[in-house]
């Protein structure tokens, strides 16, 4: 496995007469991002993950700094994986002309303002920025994202359109722990009594399938908002039943898909997670 510290470093081990398959990642790394890299392997590409926890997506200056870092784990799961190449770069090398370059500041209009947009000023923002400079980086001929980060998978897709890009982006399922819990580089920050109570989080999605298809959709929403009253260790964020697309919210007797979409907190770790519900 090369690991490359610069763009120029990128140019020297891919090879260019393969199709490159490109799975970014800000590191503390687990099962849900190896089957990211996993199936660029199956399809395959050579494959090149980077890990660069991005400080412009972080509306929560404490999220950052808490931002769990374990980068000789990372790159021996990355090897165990089958990676080929690993980018490391600085925040230099990736923001050398500081961060406000307009070039790379897209807008992503109503789905900056929904869920997780509403709740995390400036985060998609931060993600587009970051992703289309490691695109041009890493020049992948197909990218590789969790649908674990739902609103960010759509984000990433309406990039790549307004770029003309194309790139081909592969949205992937969520890895679960086996109770349940969407697997994620902050549970590693839960204390044992959240982990236990973050179950709740997957349970409430898979009960919203079952109500949703007995009672319908607004008994589906009051039914999760009511499993986190009085909750003593989950604080619910928000809970929602929309169209995958546009992310508004699913009416009554609306017909197409509808998916299931939740925040919560435990403590001061954010957790989310979401789930088809039909
Ligand atoms: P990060 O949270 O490290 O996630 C990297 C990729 O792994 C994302 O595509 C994410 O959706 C996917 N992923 C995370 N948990 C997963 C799970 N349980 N199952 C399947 N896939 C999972 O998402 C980011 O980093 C950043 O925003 C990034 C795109 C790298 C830009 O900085």
């Amino acid at each position: 496995m090369f690991i490359a510290k610069t763009k120029q470093e990128i140019d020297q081990f891919t090879p260019r007469d393969r199709k490159v398959g490109f799975v970014p990642t800000m590191g503390a790394l687990h099962e849900g991002h190896a089957s990211l890299v996993t199936a660029s392997k199956l399809d395959g590409h050579f494959t090149v993950a980077s890990i660069f926890v991005n400080p412009t997506q972080f509306n929560d200056p404490k999220d950052f700094e808490k931002y769990p870092v374990d980068t000789e784990r990372d790159l021996e799961a990355l090897e165990a994986a089958g990676c080929d190449l690993v980018f490391l770069p600085t925040r230099s090398e990736i923001y050398p002309s500081g961060t406000d370059l307009e070039r790379y500041i897209h807008d992503f209009g109503a789905l900056e303002n929904r869920l997780e947009g509403a709740f995390r000023p400036g985060h998609f923002r931060g993600v587009g920025q970051v992703v289309h400079i490691l695109f041009e980086a890493v020049r992948p001929d197909v990218a590789y994202f969790g649908e674990k980060d739902f609103q960010q998978l759509q984000v990433i897709k309406q990039l790549v359109k307004q770029l003309n890009s194309a790139i081909e982006i592969k949205g992937m399922p969520t890895v679960r722990e086996p109770d349940g819990l969407a697997m994620s580089s902050r549970n590693r920050r839960l204390t044992p009594t959240q982990r236990t109570a973050s179950t709740l989080l997957y349970q409430a999605l898979s009960r919203a399938a079952q109500v949703l298809v007995e009672q319908g959709v607004d008994a589906a929403r009051e039914q999760v908002k009511r499993s986190f009253e009085g909750n003593a260790h989950l604080r619910l964020e928000y809970f929602d039943i929309i169209d995958p697309v546009t992310f508004l919210p699913r009416k009554e007797g609306d017909s197409g898909t509808h998916h299931a979409v939740i925040a919560a907190y435990a403590g001061d770790v954010r957790l989310i997670d979401n789930l088809r519900l039909d």
